[in-house]
């Protein structure tokens, strides 16, 4: 999704701009812009598609300045088009705007300035901020002033950033109710803006966060944060320790490719730390409610969105089994709208990649406005999930993920899911020592078993060639492999471009059966777990009907290798725990499918990484 670059300072801006966007293409985004400051006057330029078009039209026309903003847009007023774009200018052009969010009551904002004589260049809610900045300027006599004014006027998430042409050395930028991120970058003589962390990461690991209903006076000199009302607010800055070359592709041909083949170490950084075997005990030393809270805990609500979603599926299957608590999961974007009861007693998960999803933020702040505590298993450090959460924070600690498509942190939402629920089972009363030390060295060696799946491609690359012509194909899974059955297809949707559908397996006779035949493959997940015996009927059943059944089985399984066309074999691990590996060949199977076919892996076409608008 849109992602927002500032700099100001004695270095090329343009190039600090761009190389902040670079670092944001993951997110997703359908066009590109940069205005840079260059002797009183604004230059700005801008282009639709990947960032390269941008970095030609600069090519041939340059631009240089010691201030500049930037932007990667992805629609949502407005096609995808050069006008659309930002930065967009005032009507005057004294004024250049980026915005992330979406400003709810701009149609009524545009009719009254189209009333007051201003001629819009856009479809943008975007352009309307930039003239409504324009007309409290000049109504105010000053840039702050109108641009406080201004801001007091937007409705909805919107994270702003200006400049004025007569105002040179100066960057305004806000953070106005439940925005994207806006991070403020300390350097010396220097200073930053940008929506995410990674795109200043080469700069400085020196930041302020903005939060809501804030503004940061942005000079080369200095930051200064005020409410928008005009108070000051006093904030130390945080160190964030990531390395940037953590985030570079490190000799893979893609980051999804590398984010698989990295998860033995993200799992094992998930579980670093927070295991005690000797005391048979877990450590969350983030989390901030005491054991007796987590005690009278009766209820869960798990919200989520995409991948993170089939995550809180295994979740539920993981505390209700373990600690005995009843867990209903929902969509982030579901929640909000379905008067959900939020009484004591009830605690709120949130489990986020990014920690910037809307749709997964908007249920916490209902979850937090009812007294209802919120925990999140979130990977971004300081998002906003992470400071939303009353209840403390399980981070994720998988590392920045750069892919659209979620593998690695997929992986680490399980583990970290697996250790609240352990610690909410002992808590309850559920897991005596015995058992929980059995767990705990089942988890702990999850690890080692899945850097044994991430040895052999040759598999994939067969099946891919086999199915690079596939329209179709079908997940199934029972249990709490069902969750990975739907993973499976997403993925498999989401970067081949291939149609794919989850089911749980015993849905199969209800309706998909009708679908299979020779050209439907179907993947069958089919572990030695409890409903082992129900999908070996499911196998048979496809079979019959003369489909091809490509199975994930446990290690040494004969019947299988009998059964099914094709055998992935998955080690041996408690059941419960068996979708950290079983979803490995399923992030593999896509991977090389899409691979084959061609498509663009780590950025699907539609996708954002981070999708910070309802
Ligand atoms: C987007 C991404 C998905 C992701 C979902 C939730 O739709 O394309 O890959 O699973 O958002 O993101 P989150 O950051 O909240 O985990």
């Amino acid at each position: 999704m849109c992602g927002i670059v500032g700099y100001i300072g004695a270095r090329d801006a343009t190039e600090v701009v761009v190389s902040g966007l670079q670092r944001l293409e993951y997110r997703g985004y359908d066009s590109a812009g940069i205005a840079i400051l260059n002797h009183d006057d604004f230059q700005v330029r801008r282009s639709v598609g990947k960032l390269s078009n941008l970095q030609q039209r600069l090519q041939e026309q340059p631009t240089h300045g010691q201030q500049g903003i930037g932007h990667t847009r992805w629609a949502t007023h407005g096609g995808v088009t050069e006008a659309n774009a930002h930065p967009h200018r005032s009507d005057s052009g004294e004024i250049v705007v980026i915005q992330n969010g979406i400003f709810e009551n701009y149609l009524d904002q545009k009719r009254r300035l189209i009333e007051q004589g201003v001629a819009f260049h856009s479809q943008t809610d975007t352009e309307v901020i930039a003239h409504l900045i324009e007309r409290e300027t000049k109504a105010a006599g000053d840039f702050l002033a109108g641009f406080r004014r201004a801001m007091q006027q937007l409705q909805g998430g919107n994270a702003v950033v200006a400049m004025h042409r007569r105002q040179p050395g100066l960057i305004l930028a806000a953070r106005l109710d439940n925005a994207g991120g806006v991070v403020v970058g300390l350097g010396d003589g220097e200073n930053f803006v940008a929506s995410d962390i990674p795109a200043i990461l080469d700069y400085t690991q020196q930041v302020l966060f903005l939060e809501d209903g804030e503004l940061a006076i942005i000079t080369a000199d200095g930051v200064q944060v005020e409410r928008l009302t005009g108070e000051p607010v006093a904030k130390a800055p945080q160190r964030i320790s990531w390395d940037p070359v953590a985030a570079a592709k490190g000799g893979y041909k893609h980051f999804m490719q590398k984010e698989i083949f990295e998860q033995t170490r993200s799992i094992t950084d998930t579980l670093h730390d927070r295991v005690d075997l000797e005391n048979a005990q877990v450590m969350l030393d983030d989390l901030t409610l005491t054991d007796q809270q987590l005690r009278d805990i009766d209820k869960i609500y798990i919200v989520a969105c995409g991948t993170a979603w089939h995550a809180a599926l295994v979740a539920k299957f993981l505390i209700e089994s373990l600690a005995r608590v009843r867990v209903e999961v929902d969509y982030g974007s579901e929640f909000r709208y379905r008067d959900p009861i939020l009484d004591r007693g009830t605690l709120m998960i949130a489990i986020t990649q990014s920690g910037e999803t809307v749709d997964t933020l908007v249920p916490m702040e209902l979850a937090r406005k009812a007294g209802v505590p919120c925990i999140s298993l979130v990977n971004a450090i300081g998002s906003q999930a992470a400071r939303l959460s009353d209840g403390g924070v399980i981070y994720l600690n998988a590392g920045p993920e750069i892919a659209v498509a979620s593998t690695k942190v997929f992986t680490c939402m399980l583990i970290a899911a697996a250790l609240l629920a352990l610690k909410l089972g002992a808590l309850h009363g559920r897991l005596d020592r015995n058992a929980m030390r059995e767990h705990l060295q089942a988890l702990l060696a999850l690890p080692n078993k899945l850097g044994t799946l991430l040895q052999e491609t040759a598999i994939y690359e067969k099946l891919a060639e086999r199915y690079r012509h596939t329209s179709d194909m079908l997940f199934l899974g029972r249990g709490i492999n069902y969750p990975i059955a739907l993973e499976g297809a997403l993925k498999l949707k989401e970067i081949s471009y291939i149609h794919a559908e989850g089911y749980p397996a015993g849905e199969m006779k209800h309706g998909p059966i009708a679908l299979i035949d020779e050209q439907m493959p179907v993947v069958c997940i089919a572990v030695k777990d409890g409903v082992y015996d129900k999908m070996l009927s499911n196998v048979e059943q496809v079979k019959t009907r003369g489909g091809e059944v490509i199975a994930i089985a446990t290690e040494g399984d004969t019947t299988l290798r009998d059964a099914a066309d094709f055998v992935i074999e998955v080690p041996q691990t408690l059941p419960l725990f068996a979708p950290v590996l079983t979803v490995v060949p399923l992030q593999l199977l896509s991977y090389y499918c899409a691979l084959r076919r061609g498509a663009d892996v780590d950025q699907p076409r539609n996708l954002a990484k981070s999708v910070t608008v309802e």
